[in-house]
C-alpha cells in the first residue's frame, strides 16, 4: 500500500460532521485513513463509504478482528462490502482466525493487516509475550501487512526483523502516546496519528510541522 506523507489519519472523531470539518483541512496532505469502532458505531459504515468517496481516500478499518473464524469472515466480509480498502485484525486469536479474514480479503481484492503487538502500556503484560510469535505466523501465512507499537522502538525493530524488508509495517503511538515520527519510520513504511492532529488547535500545522520533521 501507497500512503502519502507516510501518514496515515486515525480519524476517532464521534460524527460524520467533525470527521468532515476534520478531512476538510487536511486531505490535501493525506490519501490514507483510518476508521475505528469510535466513528463506525456514531455513525454506520456508510461513513467508511462516505470519507472514501469524497475525500478520494483509501480506508483502512481498525476493527481489530478477534472473533472465531465463521464470525472473522462475516466482520470482514460486511467491512470490504462497505468499500474499506484494508482491514486491521488481531492475530493473537490464531491462524485459523486470520485465515478467513485473509480469505475474506483475497475474495474482495482488499487486505488485511495482521495486529502484533499494540502501542499501549497495558500491551505489555499479555500481548508482548506472544507479538514476535504473532509476526512469524503472520509471515508463515503469507501475510505482507503488520501493525507494530512505535512506543517501543526495539521491538517495531525486531517486528520488522521477522516480517523482513518487503512487508509492509504501519505504526500507532505517535504524539500522544509518545513515539517519534522520524524515529519510528527507521523501521515503520508509515505512521498512525489521531489525536496530536484532530485534537489540535491548528490541525494543518500540526500536520505540517510533522511532515516537516520526518522530511529532514
Ligand atoms: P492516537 O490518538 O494515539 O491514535 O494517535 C492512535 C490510533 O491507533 C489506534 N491504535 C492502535 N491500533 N494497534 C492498532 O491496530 C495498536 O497497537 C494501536 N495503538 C493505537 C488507536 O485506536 C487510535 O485509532
Amino acid at each position: 500500500m501507497e500512503v502519502k506523507n507516510k501518514i496515515i489519519l486515525a480519524l476517532d472523531v464521534p460524527s460524520m460532521e467533525k470527521a468532515v470539518e476534520l478531512m476538510d483541512k487536511v486531505s490535501p496532505y493525506l490519501d490514507t485513513v483510518k476508521i475505528g469502532y469510535p466513528l463506525v458505531l456514531a455513525e454506520g459504515l456508510e461513513s467508511v463509504s462516505r470519507v472514501k468517496e469524497e475525500y478520494d481516500c483509501k480506508v483502512i478499518c481498525d476493527f481489530k478482528v478477534a472473533d472465531i473464524p465463521a464470525t472473522n469472515q462475516k466482520i470482514a466480509d460486511v467491512t470490504f462490502q462497505a468499500g474499506a480498502d484494508a482491514i486491521i485484525v488481531h492475530g493473537f486469536v490464531g491462524a485459523d482466525s486470520a485465515t478467513s479474514c485473509l480469505e475474506s480479503a483475497n475474495q474482495h481484492g482488499k487486505e488485511i493487516f495482521l495486529l502484533t503487538e499494540m502501542s499501549h502500556p497495558g500491551a505489555s503484560r499479555f500481548l508482548q509475550p506472544v507479538s514476535m510469535d504473532i509476526a512469524s505466523m503472520g509471515v508463515e501465512m503469507g501475510i505482507t501487512n503488520y501493525v507494530g507499537p512505535s512506543t517501543r522502538l526495539d521491538r517495531l525493530g525486531k517486528i520488522r526483523q521477522i516480517i523482513g524488508k518487503d512487508s509492509f509495517l504501519i505504526s500507532p503511538g505517535v504524539g500522544v502516546q509518545g513515539g517519534n515520527p522520524k524515529d519510528t519510520l527507521e523501521f515503520a513504511d508509515a505512521l498512525i496519528i489521531g489525536r496530536s492532529i484532530y485534537l489540535a488547535p491548528d490541525p494543518v500545522e500540526i500536520l505540517e510541522s510533522i511532515i516537516d520533521s520526518i522530511e529532514l
